[in-house]
């Protein structure tokens, strides 16, 4: 008898399935819902930006999570989790030098080919800024490939924005290089200090210099926010085929197997969470 069930099938990549331990390295709470991970792994995930990895702990369940870094020579991987139930409750009570199951990375992800020499307009709502940063870390790595980065990232309340200190790391390289321009909304103060603007993501984009023959936007959010940013690209004359569009589905396999996934015909875990807005533009589903 075979050590593992896939080892008598050759159509089976036991890769796919199997996940690889990693020993969380650090912890650290973003807001009262989110927490940080940096984990290690045995060796480079070796993932492009906006790809995602399935996460998992024995006995508990796994879950789909965005790879929060650039691509990365080193075996760390860093991810943004929110506490929304079962999973990630009990993952947030893990402690650095215990471990949690990697399979992945998944999906399709950005395609920096894509953004070279342009002017990158990257919209994000919430937690989308998670899977964002690792497009931002490689543009901002290498900005004489780009002509411009304008990130517009918005929240609901000062409290919930993620990733606050480097936001502002990015804001003094705009002011240093005049290359990068951050933009920071929420949508109500609540009384609490903001040092940024207040409203939706869409309200700066009437106002942005835009060069709609030169722009390649990323959008990343709440499927309500996408409704409202692409009208207004629209309104900019962005077309559908220089914006790229990270779309979440519940997912379970991530590997193309169960359909958790599927809008129509398409598999969000492959062909996918990322896709250029021209291909799915016909599907109506796609931004539910
Ligand atoms: C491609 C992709 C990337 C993601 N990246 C991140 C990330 O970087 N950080 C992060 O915190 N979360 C991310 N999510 C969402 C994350 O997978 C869910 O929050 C997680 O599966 C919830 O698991 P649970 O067992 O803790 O919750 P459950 O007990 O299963 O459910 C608790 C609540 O979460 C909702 N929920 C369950 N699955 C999803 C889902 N796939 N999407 C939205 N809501 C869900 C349920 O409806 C329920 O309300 C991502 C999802 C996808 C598909
Ligand atoms: S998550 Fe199973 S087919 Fe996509």
């Amino acid at each position: 008898m075979s050590a593992t069930p896939y080892a008598s099938d050759p159509t089976i990549d036991p890769a796919l399935y199997l996940p690889r331990m990693a020993r969380i390295l650090e912890v650290t709470p973003l807001t009262s819902r989110e927490k940080y991970f940096k984990v290690e792994l045995p060796e480079p995930l070796g993932h492009r930006p906006g790809q995602f990895v399935m996460l998992s702990l024995l006995g508990v369940g796994e879950a789909p999570i965005s790879i929060s870094c650039g691509p990365r020579t080193d075996t760390i991987l860093e991810m943004v989790i929110r506490n929304a139930g079962s999973l990630t409750q009990v993952l947030h009570g893990l402690k650095p030098g215990q471990q949690v199951g990697i399979r992945g990375p998944f999906g399709s992800g950005f395609d920096l080919e894509d953004f070279y020499g342009k002017q990158v307009l990257c919209v994000v709502g919430g937690l989308g800024l998670v899977p964002m940063r690792s497009l931002i870390q490689p543009i901002l790595a290498q900005l004489d490939r780009f002509a411009a980065l304008t990130i517009i990232s918005g929240c609901r309340t000062p409290a919930e924005e993620l990733y606050r200190e480097e936001m502002r790391a990015w804001e003094r390289l705009g002011q240093e290089t005049g290359k990068v321009r951050v933009i920071r909304l929420v949508d109500r103060t609540q009384n609490l200090p903001w040092d940024g603007q207040v409203g939706l993501v869409t309200a700066p984009l009437p106002s942005l210099p835009i060069d709609p023959d030169n722009t390649v936007v990323a959008l990343c959010g709440p499927p309500v926010m996408y409704k409202f940013v692409l009208l207004e690209l629209a309104a900019r004359g962005l077309p559908h085929s220089r914006i790229f569009v990270d779309l979440e589905r519940r997912m379970k396999c991530g590997v193309g197997k169960c359909g958790h996934c599927q809008i129509n015909h398409v598999y969000c875990c492959q062909e996918g969470p990322v896709f250029r807005f021209d291909q799915i533009a016909h599907l109506p589903e796609a931004l539910q």
